[in-house]
């Protein structure tokens, strides 16, 4: 008689690391992934170091957290080593980007109405360099048609930047196609990624970006104070940032004001002090991250993310979400004639959710159970 296979092994219960679960349903990782029992002890642990040995911590642990991190976040999104450089918001990872580029003969950057709003404003604060910036319109606001950005793309793009999802409405992006209209017209293609790594496998060899950016806050895990900037190998050389900090010398302890030479790779692209405490918060989160794998954390939250919009299509809302479940991701909008009130009384019996015009946004994430979707509907519904 053949021996039955053996029984897959229960899922690790991952809620239980989040400790806000003992007394709330969290429903907010797009705004902020959850806090872990991982991250909050690897900062526990910078801090006692701090306390007990001071700056003597930076020569043989601190350095290489910094390090460790740079690799990580790298491996995490299938780039080489010494492409990822550590920055403190997505905002300033943007920033060296931009005053690494010249305008002269291409000052148009092509962005879409869906980016977040940080995206557009790196290139509106250069104007006064003569950069025009063109945004591309979403015809149903969820999303924007490949072939209308390829349309704003000419021979005076310098760069496309854009969302590998979409934060308001969870669409992804067909990035691969993007980066290929890019490059036909000689323009860069830098994505942000912030709602993108961590909830999606990401490659970016296989999506042949010049550029890609993402970092704790959301799904990474991290928190807030610690963002990446990933740029292509071959493009590093000519990347000298017009904002620029002693990390980025490769040389930095000669502290020589006469002579800026920049590191080789992705370090170029750093100005200062990295944030510690956010690192150590954002060791932690991969630590779990790197336990589940990306695939695995994929099919959860697609899991979770159909089984919200099932539970609220049954309860009778609408959710504005992309038309083909693989476009979509678990940031699911519900329609509010309210949506701040319907946040607030969701607050008010213990579930964290949030609001954006119109719609109430509900982001679950691997430490989610269908019952919490079931809890939200019901509150949901309750108050129309
Ligand atoms: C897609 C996306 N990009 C950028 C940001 C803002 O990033 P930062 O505050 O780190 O500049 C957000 C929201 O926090 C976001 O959702």
């Amino acid at each position: 008689m053949p021996v039955a296979a053996p029984a897959p092994a229960p899922p690790r219960d991952y809620r239980a690391e989040f400790p806000i679960f003992r007394h709330a349903i969290y429903l907010n990782s797009c705004s902020l992934g959850a806090l872990s029992a991982r991250s909050r002890a690897r900062v526990t642990e910078c801090l006692d170091l701090w306390e007990a040995r001071g700056a003597a911590a930076w020569y043989d642990t601190w350095w290489a957290a910094l390090a460790e991190l740079r690799s990580r976040y790298a491996r995490w999104i299938g780039a080489p080593e010494g492409s990822v450089a550590l920055h403190p918001s997505i905002s300033a990872a943007l920033a060296a980007v931009a005053g690494s580029l010249d305008y002269g003969r291409r000052p148009r950057v092509v962005v879409t109405s869906l980016d977040f709003p940080t995206v557009a404003y790196q290139w509106l604060a250069r104007a006064g360099e003569g950069v025009e910036l063109v945004i591309v319109e979403s015809p149903d606001g969820i999303s924007v048609p490949v072939e209308a950005i390829a349309r704003a793309i000419d021979d005076h793009t310098a760069i496309v930047a854009t969302s590998h999802v979409w934060y308001a409405t969870g669409a992804i992006q067909d990035v691969r196609a993007v980066a290929d209209a890019a490059h036909r017209h000689g323009a860069l293609l830098l994505v942000d990624g912030y709602q993108a790594a961590g909830q999606l496998p990401v490659d970016v060899r296989a999506l042949d970006v010049d550029f890609y950016c993402s970092g704790g806050l959301k799904w990474m895990l991290g928190g807030a104070g610690v963002a990446f900037m990933y740029a292509r190998p071959d493009l590093l050389p000519g990347l000298a940032p017009r904002a620029s900090g002693w990390f980025a010398h490769r040389d930095q302890f000669r502290f020589d004001p006469r002579s800026l030479e920049l590191h080789d790779d992705a370090r170029r692209l750093e100005a200062g002090t990295p944030p510690l405490l956010p690192v150590y918060a954002q060791l932690g989160g991969l630590d779990l991250l790197e336990e589940l794998g990306d695939v695995e954390i994929r099919r959860r939250t697609m899991a979770l993310a159909e089984d919200l919009i099932e539970q609220a299509r049954a309860a009778g809302l609408r959710p504005r979400v992309a038309a083909a479940p693989g476009s979509r991701t678990a940031i699911v909008m519900l329609p509010s004639a309210d949506p701040a009130a319907a946040v607030r009384r969701l607050a008010a019996a213990g579930i964290v959710a949030d609001s954006r015009p119109g719609h109430v946004r509900i982001s679950p994430y691997f430490y989610n159970l269908p019952d919490d979707h079931r809890a939200a509907i019901e509150q949901l519904t309750r108050d129309q």
